[in-house]
C-alpha cells in the first residue's frame, strides 16, 4: 500500500493516487463484502447482553466502510446507545470522513444524513498516527476499552507489527474483537512486494506485511482468531501503457512512489511490469487481471 518517504498517512500526491486505486481496484467493495457477510453474526456475539457499544477505528481513512459497518451495529441492536473512536493519521481523509469536504463519494455526512441511526453516534476524533495514540493511553493506564477495532488496509504502515496488535487486543472489552483487514498471502501485492523488498521496503514501510505475517504474529502471541479470504481481482491493463495517467497512478500506489517512472531503473521497471502482468495477475481477453485478494482476520479478546 502507498505512502512516500516517512510519511505513512495519506496526503496529497499519496491520496489522489490512493483514490485512483479505489476508483479502480474494487477494495471498498472487497471490505464491503466482509461487512456484509461476516459481520452480522460477529456484531450479534459482540453485543449481546450489553447495555452500551464502543467502536474504535485505526486508519479509518474517509470512513466509507465504518459508516455501513456501524449502521449495521446499530440497526442489530436498536436503541443501544454506541460510541465511535476514530484514529486517523490523515487530516485531508479525517476531513472527508467528517464531511468538511463536500464531495458526496468522502462525506461521511452524506452516508450518515441516510441513516438516522448514525446521526446520534458521538465520535471522538483523533487525527494522529496510532504510535501517538498509543503512547498517551499507556502511560496514563486508564484505557477505554472497545467492543470491535477495526484496522482496514493499514497494519502495513504501523511502525511495530506485534506491539500495535498487543495493544489494540488489550483495548478490547469482553466478547469484543479486532478486525484486521490486510492483502492476502499470494495476492498480486504480497508477490511484488516480496519479490522486490530491497526496492520498495525503503522510507516509510520497512517491511513486507500480508496475512501470512499477520497471523504469525497473532501465532506467536497466542491469540484465538479466524480468517476468510475474500477473492478480488481488478483490471491493470492500463499499467502497461506508459501513456495512461490512471495506470501511472496505480503503479505509484503499487510501489509507493510519488512518480514510479522516475524512481527506479528502466531495469527494475521493466522486471516489476513483467512481474506485475505474470505472476501477479492472470489473462482474458487480453486483459491483465491483478490478484488483489484480501484477508479478514478477527481477533478474539
Ligand atoms: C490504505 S488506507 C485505508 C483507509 C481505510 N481503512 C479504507 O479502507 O479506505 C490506509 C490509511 O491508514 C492511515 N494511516 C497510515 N499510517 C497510519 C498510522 N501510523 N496511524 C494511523 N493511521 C495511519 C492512512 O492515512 C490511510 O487513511
Amino acid at each position: 500500500m502507498a505512502a512516500e518517504e516517512n510519511q505513512t498517512c495519506f496526503e496529497g500526491r499519496t491520496l489522489q493516487n490512493f483514490q485512483v486505486y479505489l476508483e479502480q481496484s474494487g477494495d471498498h467493495e472487497a471490505s464491503l463484502r466482509c461487512v456484509h457477510n461476516i459481520l452480522p453474526g460477529e456484531f450479534k456475539r459482540i453485543g449481546a447482553g450489553k447495555s452500551h457499544l464502543d467502536v474504535l477505528g485505526v486508519g479509518s481513512g474517509g470512513g466509507e466502510i465504518d459508516a455501513p459497518m456501524l449502521t449495521l451495529l446499530q440497526s442489530t441492536f436498536p436503541g443501544v446507545p454506541i460510541t465511535a473512536d476514530i484514529v486517523e493519521g490523515s487530516s485531508q481523509l479525517t476531513d472527508n470522513f467528517k464531511g468538511i469536504n463536500n464531495s458526496e463519494r468522502h462525506s461521511v455526512i452524506a452516508l450518515v444524513a441516510k441513516t438516522t441511526n448514525i446521526q446520534k453516534i458521538p465520535f471522538t476524533w483523533y487525527t494522529m498516527h496510532s504510535e501517538d495514540y498509543e503512547r498517551p493511553v499507556k502511560e496514563k493506564g486508564d484505557m477505554k476499552t472497545f467492543d470491535f477495532i477495526h484496522m482496514i488496509q493499514m497494519i502495513y504502515f504501523v511502525d511495530n507489527l506485534a506491539s500495535t496488535i498487543k495493544f489494540y487486543h488489550s483495548l478490547l472489552k469482553n466478547n469484543g474483537r479486532l478486525m484486521i483487514i490486510v492483502e492476502a498471502d499470494n495476492s498480486g501485492w504480497d508477490v511484488l512486494w516480496k519479490t522486490y523488498t530491497k526496492e520498495l521496503c525503503v522510507g516509510a514501510i520497512t517491511e513486507c506485511r500480508s496475512s501470512g505475517e499477520v497471523i504469525s504474529c497473532l501465532k506467536s502471541q497466542g491469540l484465538k482468531y479466524e480468517e476468510h479470504v475474500i477473492p478480488n481481482t481488478f483490471d491493470i491493463t492500463e499499467c502497461f501503457n506508459p501513456k495512461s495517467q490512471t495506470g501511472q497512478c496505480l503503479l505509484n500506489f503499487f510501489t509507493v512512489k510519488d512518480n514510479f517512472y522516475q524512481s527506479f531503473t528502466p531495469e527494475i521497471r521493466a522486471g516489476m511490469l513483467d512481474l506485475l502482468r505474470n505472476e501477479c495477475s492472470s489473462k482474458k481477453d487480453g486483459r491483465v487481471f491483478f490478484n488483489n485478494n484480501v484477508s479478514c482476520i478477527l481477533v478474539h479478546a
